[in-house]
């Protein structure tokens, strides 16, 4: 954030206008929220993107759009943000989950296995900033004719063989939350090429209005929907960081590569998989260590945790949402998910540009640290690595 985010709200509040929609032709109106979507969609090269108040808000818009009815099957990760599953459970739809991999994101060979006669839609969140293996997810679900809902909410920036992440599937959604790429404290976005859909979200997140409404538009309005929508002031915030995403990624990327050569000093631990290495977007770095004591010991060392001792993000620490799940017949216990509690058990999160204690990444550097202090950080992994193991008495 700096004076480009000041500059932005301010001019908002003098114009007087916070509501996202107004009058072409006041003069004073500034349209920050068009813009923004207007702005994003270019970014992705995307036909259509619609602001609304988070990420949430944009997944219940996006899972309304792909037209999926009460009893639908969606697979999602195992290792994921609750809102993920408690959407899917807002809307009557059933939340099955799937094993990821050492990318940590959702295992293709996993999907297929889910899959049942009422399966509908697969979504593939990018965890960590990280693109899932969409290549492979999306010949899952042409063999199957299923929906792809990509989450991007942790990746905004990210591509996958060149094409931005959320254009891949059939819509994708991004939070404007705190702790992501670019932020205006909350928000969201939903972005899609398919005007049916792109008209589907809008209405679903303003009463059922059709896009860009001047006034109530009292006879066209086609679906029940309810107030996600987005203020001029949030989305002033937004488009000012969204001019700022490119430069924050590319920093973030250096700075990641930086404390990576530095970290290679250290054994015991493999980097993540990353799907196009060319495409994450460098939030974070994830190491998985060879054991689960290993793990344990090094993140506790740094002062930090491994990632199944976070709070969010793992299914067995998400009690109100797993009751649900139980209701459905779904396994939702700690060990439902063998694979997903071995590799989160042995990974640890460091911070490049989203420092989180949530997501296990309480330890690392962020997106201003000087060379200096990536070397101190790379120093002091090394020495927690050789701490010597507890002597077995
Ligand atoms: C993967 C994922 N999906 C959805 C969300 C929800 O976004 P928001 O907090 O903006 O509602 C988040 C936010 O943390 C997220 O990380």
């Amino acid at each position: 954030m700096g004076d480009e985010e000041i500059k932005a709200v301010t001019a908002v509040m003098r114009s007087g206008h916070l509501f996202r929609y107004g009058s072409e032709t006041d003069p004073r109106f500034l349209h920050q929220a068009a813009t923004l979507e207007k702005e994003f969609a270019s970014y992705c090269g995307t036909q259509f993107a619609l602001a609304t108040s988070s990420g949430t808000a944009s997944l219940i818009a996006a899972l309304s759009a792909l037209g999926l009815r009460r009893g639908d099957e969606v697979i999602v990760p195992a290792y994921t943000f609750l809102a993920c599953y408690s959407t899917c459970l807002f809307l009557g739809l059933v939340p099955v989950l799937a094993e990821i991999d050492e990318s940590l994101t959702l295992d293709p060979d996993d999907i297929e296995r889910r899959i049942t006669p009422r399966t509908r839609a697969i979504m593939p969140v990018h965890m960590l900033g990280n693109p899932c293996d969409m290549d492979r997810i999306m010949a899952v679900a042409r063999r199957h004719n299923l929906l792809v809902l990509e989450d991007c909410c942790q990746a905004a920036g990210a591509s996958y063989h060149g094409k931005k992440v959320g254009t891949i599937g059939d819509i994708g959604v991004f939070s404007l939350n705190v702790f992501k790429t670019i932020n205006s404290g909350d928000g969201g976005l939903v972005i899609t090429s398919s005007q049916a859909m792109y008209e589907t979200a809008f209405g679903i997140h303003d009463h059922g209005h059709k896009p860009l409404r001047f006034g109530v538009e009292v006879g066209v309005r086609s679906v029940l929907g309810l107030n996600f929508r987005i203020h001029e002031i949030t989305a002033a915030v937004g488009l000012a960081q969204l001019r700022k995403l490119d430069r924050i990624v590319a920093t973030l990327r250096e700075k990641r590569s930086r404390l990576k050569s530095l970290l290679s000093g250290a054994t015991g631990f493999k980097f993540r998989t990353l799907n196009d290495p060319e495409g994450d977007c460098a939030t974070l770095c994830t190491i998985i260590f060879d054991t689960v004591a290993q793990a344990a010991r090094v993140s506790k060392a740094l002062g930090s945790k491994t990632v199944d001792q976070s709070g969010w993000h793992v299914y067995a620490n998400m009690e109100h949402v797993m009751r649900h799940l139980k209701e459905l017949g779904q396994p939702y216990t700690r060990g439902s998910y063998p694979r997903t509690d071995d590799i989160l058990s042995r990974a640890m999160n460091i911070s490049i540009g989203v420092v989180d204690g949530g997501l296990g990444a309480g330890w690392g550097i962020n997106i201003n640290s000087t060379d200096a202090e990536i070397e101190a950080a790379g120093d002091q992994f090394i020495a927690a690595c050789a701490q010597p193991r507890p002597q077995l008495v």
